[in-house]
């Protein structure tokens, strides 16, 4: 990928730090970023000499640039592809990562690159978690949704029959690059669907970030480079606030960045993976979270119609006229959330704050899905 941009797009480069003490990471954001990979290389992790590319088939020609980058400095590489889908996030994946990685003498001289969307970066994080008990890793996350999100807190992690994500480990990556040329090729129902953790950002953290983003949907809906950095990174800079807070989730506050997950969920272990995308369920779950939290009382109608209003505007879905309220009340019972028995959802009080809402009675939460039929 050359970097063809002017000299004048150089001010939609963004930079994001995640400050966990030795832990700590750069997230380089921009268009043509990629390029400036072997720069970022001897800076985070100066000792290594062989990169182990796991790329995603749909972006062979990325993960070919990134050999190639890589080969510019003298790096040894290994390519190991991996079929596009949630399917390869399983045991045999990880099995077959891992004997690639050591029959082509992976050692603590390595660094894994992960090359594609979520499943990739989840699939290649958990393999350098595990490979010589931990070797860095490097996320260049190349959709919308793994750029605002995955990439960046240092989950990793597999899925089992029926469990997702069940399988994994915290391990954060040594650098990120979010070069936002990938999403010039990224199906428009892949890049919209990202845009549903942007919003969430917005409602969850950030009212002026919110604001942006209703003054610049076409601006975002066309890609233009400054606000697609813009919304990247201001996203990256929420989820950072929050990984520094509750890195390993035991606070209780990383939970805010599962605001409308608990329906999204649900929704789509009911319409079967792949129905729905994974940021439109978010944006269908947003809405019936708003739903519920305006029928206890918590936020009023402006509330609602104010986030409907934008995530329509992105051309996000916020019905389900499918949806079973008792199907997915049941779906919902199986949520990681569930404490005792008793669900708990992530709700509204005003834009800009949520909380962790226990004890929501069912005749509640299904009477907000209906809402959202
Ligand atoms: N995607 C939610 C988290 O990283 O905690």
């Amino acid at each position: 990928m050359a970097n063809m941009h002017s000299p004048s797009e150089t001010w939609a480069n963004e930079l994001v730090r995640v400050n966990l003490e030795e832990r700590s990471y750069s997230i380089n954001i921009g268009p043509g970023q990629l390029e400036h990979l072997p720069s970022g290389l001897s800076e985070c992790v100066p000792k290594c000499r062989h990169g182990v590319i796991v790329f995603d088939e749909n972006v062979r020609g990325i993960a070919e640039r990134t050999q190639n980058l890589l080969t510019g400095v003298g790096f040894r590489s290994t390519m190991i592809d991996v079929p596009s889908g949630e399917s390869s996030k399983c045991i045999s994946s990880i099995e077959r990562l891992w004997c690639r990685m050591l029959a082509d003498h992976t050692d603590r001289g390595s660094v894994v690159l992960a090359v594609g969307g979520g499943v990739v970066g989840d699939l290649a994080g958990f393999a350098a978690a595990g490979f010589a008990r931990g070797i860095p890793l490097v996320q260049i996350p190349t959709t919308l949704l793994s750029q605002v999100d995955s990439s960046v807190g240092g989950k990793t992690g597999i899925n089992l029959p029926g469990a997702k994500n069940i399988v994994g480990a915290f391990w954060q990556p040594s650098l990120v690059v979010v070069d936002t040329q990938s999403l010039a090729t990224l199906p428009a129902r892949e890049y919209v669907s990202g845009l549903a953790e942007v919003v969430k950002y917005g409602v969850i953290l950030l009212p002026e970030f919110l604001a942006y983003l209703e003054q610049n949907v076409a601006a975002i809906l066309s890609k233009q480079p400054a606000a697609l950095s813009h919304i990247i990174a201001e996203s990256c800079r929420a989820k950072a606030a929050v990984v520094q807070q509750d890195e390993r989730e035991t606070t209780g506050l990383r939970a805010i960045l599962n605001y409308g997950h608990t329906f999204a969920h649900a929704l789509e272990s009911v319409c079967g993976y792949g129905t729905l995308f994974h940021g439109e369920a978010v944006s269908i779950g947003m809405h019936m979270a708003a739903n519920l939290a305006q029928l206890m009382g918590r936020v009023d109608e402006d509330f609602v119609r104010r986030q409907q209003t934008l995530l329509e505007q992105l051309q996000l879905p916020t019905k389900s006229p499918h949806a079973d309220p008792e199907e997915l009340w049941l779906a919902m019972q199986h949520d990681k959330k569930v404490e005792h028995g008793a669900l708990r959802f992530i709700l509204p009080s005003r834009i800009g704050h949520v909380e962790l809402v226990p004890g929501v009675a069912k005749g509640l939460a299904t009477a907000a899905i209906q809402a959202a039929r």
